[in-house]
């Protein structure tokens, strides 16, 4: 066997392997279940293909959602089947890397609860403002202002940064300063410039309405703050990015090489090239953004030394120079670490989606794409703790262009959410 042949196999091994969990393994146990009557018995698991429209639908019904209603979903024991997600084409190469779900199980009810409370300016203490004010399903899960904007039209100091594929991410905030989903979910609630409420406030609160009280006596015994944040992290952890025209392309590079004949006496793997060849009609990729992929993963670009991994992203912290010519300014991850070079780093944010969540950066001190490469482009902005890995690029206008057009390949759609429908006042 040549050489090539063998890295060929082995990467259709992969996609092999990637497919088969999620597109059939799925929805084989769903079947098996079925077929066994375990569905309804909570002591049994439910493999979901995250991204299934079923789990941010909202309870049944149309309005507020009433005690009735919510007695009726309470006692549907498929509601409390603890879920296994599987993640969609792209992000599944990120499996390893989920966290969280051991302290806090998936159940249906407790996403339900934590897409009620995200959508919930009741959170707020003059209950104008939520948790999609500044992290909006309908702008990217983001707010299209330069800082996050919260109670009395008070600025903060740093830019809203997405809240889909938290499951792919550990620590939180562009410092990192929260240790979990879970513990970053009940911050802004106490934030005077955000919700300005307090935490013993909350609870107050959700207690007196009679639609939330039931939920989190059945789904956690009590309204207990920690309650609060895991129903707000399990609504989260589900929000994840569809496939996008780059995971499409990548799924058909491992096949590029193929010969008809290879297909002839397999079956299987012409199911798996009929697959990726659909993916890639369905969702193409233009020229361009094929380029922009090569300068990205290349070191002409070198962006893959940080934006790497399934959610593009490598979870760590970097100072990349923005914002750092001016006075007193933001020093990022240093505040939490202490350590001196991390002064300016910020936690390197997911490139998924990136083209519907202008403006950039951690001050939202950069307007479009075109000025991220630019800026890129010249070397970032000379600070003592600049990152070794940024240096000037000298990319010519067609490979700058190129970048873009690969950034905004990485865009898909996330889940159908529900976002109105909530507990009644009383
Ligand atoms: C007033 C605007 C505002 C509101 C309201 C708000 N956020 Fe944020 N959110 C931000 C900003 C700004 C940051 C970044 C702050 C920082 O890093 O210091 C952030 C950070 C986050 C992060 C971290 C993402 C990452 O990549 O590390 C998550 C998750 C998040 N918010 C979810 C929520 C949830 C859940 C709520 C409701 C309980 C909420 N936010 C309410 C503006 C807001
Ligand atoms: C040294 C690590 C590193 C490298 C290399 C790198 N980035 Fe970044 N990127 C970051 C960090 C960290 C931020 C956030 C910086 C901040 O806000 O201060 C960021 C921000 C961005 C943003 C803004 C995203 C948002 O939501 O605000 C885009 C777009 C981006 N980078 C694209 C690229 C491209 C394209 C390349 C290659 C030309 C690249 N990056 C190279 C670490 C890196």
């Amino acid at each position: 066997m040549s050489l090539i042949t063998l890295v060929f196999s082995h990467s259709i091994h992969i996609v092999r392997s990637a497919l088969s969990t999620q597109i059939t393994s799925a929805a084989r146990a769903g079947a098996l279940l079925c077929l066994l009557g375990f569905v309804s018995n909570p002591g049994y698991s439910e493999e979901v293909l995250l991204g299934d429209p079923s789990l941010t639908a909202g309870v049944p019904g149309r309005g507020p959602i009433s005690m009735s209603e919510i007695e009726t979903w309470l006692d549907d024991e498929r509601n409390f089947v603890e879920l296994t997600p599987q993640l969609p084409l792209g992000l599944s190469q990120g499996s390893s890397q989920i966290t969280g779900l051991d302290e806090n199980p998936l159940t249906r009810a407790k996403i339900e609860l934590g897409r009620q409370l995200y959508f919930d300016t009741r959170l707020s203490v003059d209950s104008t403002v939520s948790c999609a004010s500044c992290h909006d399903p309908s702008m990217g899960y983001t707010a299209q202002t330069k800082t996050g904007i919260g109670i009395k039209g008070q600025a903060g100091g740093r830019n809203s940064p997405v809240s889909f594929n938290r499951i792919l991410s550990d620590k939180q905030f562009w410092d990192g300063r929260a240790e979990s989903l879970e513990a970053q979910a009940i911050g802004p609630i106490e934030n005077p410039i955000e919700m300005g409420f307090t935490h013993d406030g909350v609870v107050k609160r959700l207690s007196s309405i009679p639609v939330y009280a039931k939920q989190f006596e059945k789904i956690f015994g009590s309204v207990t703050i920690d309650a609060v944040g895991k129903a707000i992290a399990a609504f989260e952890r589900v929000i994840v990015t569809a496939p996008s025209p780059y995971d499409y392309n990548e799924q058909w590079r491992a096949f590029k090489n193929l010969e008809p004949e290879d297909l002839e006496d397999d079956p299987e793997l012409a199911e798996l090239y009929a697959d990726a060849a659909a993916g890639v009609k369905a969702h193409p990729m233009n020229e361009s953004a094929k380029r922009g992929r090569e300068i990205f993963f290349t070191e002409k670009g070198n962006c893959s030394a940080c934006h790497v991994g399934a959610n593009l992203a490598d979870e760590k912290y970097h100072n990349i120079g923005v914002g750092m010519d001016k006075e007193g300014h933001d020093i990022g991850r240093h505040a939490i670490s202490e350590n001196d070079i991390d002064t300016g780093a910020f936690k390197t944010p997911t490139i998924r989606n990136v083209s519907l969540t202008a403006p950039y950066m951690h001050d939202g001190s950069v307007a479009t794409l075109e000025e991220v490469v630019e800026w890129y482009d010249k070397g970032g902005h000379p600070h003592k703790h600049l990152s070794t890995k940024i240096k000037p690029l000298n990319l010519n206008d067609q490979e700058e262009t190129d970048l873009v057009e690969f950034m905004k390949a990485c865009t898909s759609p996330t889940p159908t959410v529900e976002t109105s429908r909530l507990p009644a006042d009383a």
